[in-house]
């Protein structure tokens, strides 16, 4: 509504003002809006710059609009109702409009001391903050789901790989536990942006400040924020919480597509290493036998969203001189995108993991017909001496043996082995099983049978779950 149009004789053009709106978008910040004002016209009360009854009726009415948009039954004032003058083209204008239809001149004092400016700043920070209480809420609800699928499969040894290559066997639970690790840092990153985004912009007003002896601390207090952005011109002109926010989404966007990718590899027929429950998976509408995991697929493609929204809002931001302009009106769009995008995904991969059941035989099949245990054989020879270098050619020599002979490395004779260098011996092929292989790892935070133990349960304490 309101762009008060004063100085204006003509009302903004239908299509200028159908360009310029962002009601559409803005809108769902109508409760942060009407949380703000609130604390707004309380502290222009205490201070005496509005009587305190003009704000005992504004807030309880900003109340009333608050559940009249919550119950779907607030009509917005049609741009131009007044006669031209005012433009519904904001959420902000959108409820002051409102407010002043019903309790007229009184509803006029909410905008002392206050622009737009600081007003759509803090409502972003006020967005930001239930932000991060949500995604909390929601990465340590998919930590727990891969913790669980850990614990319940904390014996399965499966091929590590990098390059796709297969590599050493590692335990399940340590590459789930990978994940939970990435998760805890997202999760940190989102803490670390609220503690710079709880700060109230509030009586910064368009950029300068305001000639009314506002309390910027009281409103800061009565939002529960942590204090005030100092520097008003700063406060309107930057939004780096948001950029910060739309990065941890981002960030955890993509340790969720490179769970997704595991999981799509796991399920195909090529690699059988997992299902994932009927519920969660889709068919194709021509061949009968298919069943996608379209879920997967989907948290894959949206990451490239959650991606064009940071580069997005960068980029609206880069070259604009302080302080306000009307071009960061199109933060709002990436913002909501990639936090929506980022909760739904991090949401439907806990359910979807949930019923993931991995197939131990399939990984036994696996490790038995490799030459994951390459790297024993030089460990093997270090043991006894050989410098590690040296050891490693000589296994590699071992591998050349066998992979001639078309035969595992426990099916090479000791004479073969001795071939190469003397101290192979017997026990040679009791160092060859994977077991012993994981066991055989000492360092800290490594795949050994040990340390994964300890491992899920520094998580099932920090989940405060037993599994
Ligand atoms: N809808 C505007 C935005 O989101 C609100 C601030 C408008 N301020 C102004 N000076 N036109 O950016």
């Amino acid at each position: 509504m309101t762009r008060p149009r004063s100085r204006f004789r003509a009302p903004l053009n239908k299509e200028a003002l159908a360009f310029s709106s962002s009601l559409a978008v803005d809108k769902w910040l109508y409760r942060e809006d009407i949380e703000g004002s609130i604390a707004h016209v309380t502290m222009l009360a205490q201070q005496k710059i509005i009587p305190a009854n003009a704000a005992r009726r504004i807030r309880t009415a900003l109340q009333q609009i608050r559940r009249e948009i919550d119950s779907g039954r607030l009509r917005l004032p049609a741009p131009g109702a007044d006669g031209g003058r005012m433009a519904a083209d904001d959420i902000h204008m959108a409820i002051e409009a409102r407010l002043i239809e019903k309790i007229g001149e009184t509803g006029k004092m909410l905008h002392t001391a206050r622009s737009r400016n600081d007003q759509v700043a803090l409502d972003e920070r006020l967005y930001l903050r239930r932000t991060m209480k949500e995604m909390h809420a929601l990465l340590r609800g998919l930590q727990r789901v891969l913790v669980s699928k850990a614990h319940a499969y904390r014996d399965v040894i499966m091929p590590g790989y990098t390059h796709l290559q297969r590599a050493q066997p590692i335990l399940l639970a340590h590459h789930l536990l990978a994940y939970v690790e990435m998760l805890e840092r997202d999760r940190g990153r989102f803490a670390d942006c609220l503690r710079r985004a709880a700060r109230s912009p509030l009586g910064a007003a368009a950029l300068a400040g305001t000639p009314f002896p506002v309390d910027r601390e009281a409103s800061a207090r009565l939002l529960g924020l942590d204090g005030i952005v100092e520097n008003s011109i700063d406060a309107v002109s930057d939004r780096d919480a948001l950029i910060e926010c739309v990065s941890a989404c981002a960030l955890t966007m993509m340790h969720l597509s490179r769970l997704a990718e595991d999981l799509v590899l796991w399920v195909s027929q090529e690699w059988r290493f997992a299902t994932i429950g009927e519920a969660f998976t889709t068919g194709s509408s021509i061949m009968p036998q298919k069943q996608n995991p379209d879920m997967a697929e989907l948290v894959r493609g949206k990451t490239g969203r959650v991606y064009g929204d940071l580069v997005a809002l960068l980029t609206v931001m880069k070259g604009l001189p302080l302080a306000y302009n009307r071009d960061m009106q199109e933060d709002k769009e990436p913002l909501f995108d990639a936090v929506d995008t980022t909760a739904a995904s991090l949401s439907i991969m806990a359910r979807m993991f949930q019923t993931v059941r991995f197939i131990p035989s399939r990984f036994e099949e696996e490790l038995r017909s490799d030459f994951l245990l390459a790297t024993e054989l030089a460990d093997y020879l270090v043991r006894k001496g050989v410098a590690f270098r040296t050891a490693y050619m000589h296994a590699g020599a071992v591998v050349r043996e066998c992979a001639g002979r078309r035969c595992s490395l426990t099916d090479l004779p000791l004479k073969q082995y001795r071939a190469i260098n003397k101290k192979f011996e017997a026990d040679i092929y009791t160092v060859l099983n994977p077991r012993v292989s994981l066991r055989q790892k000492k360092s800290s935070g490594s795949t050994s049978p040990a340390e994964v133990g300890r491992a899920l349960r520094r998580w099932s304490r920090v989940l405060g779950h037993s599994f």
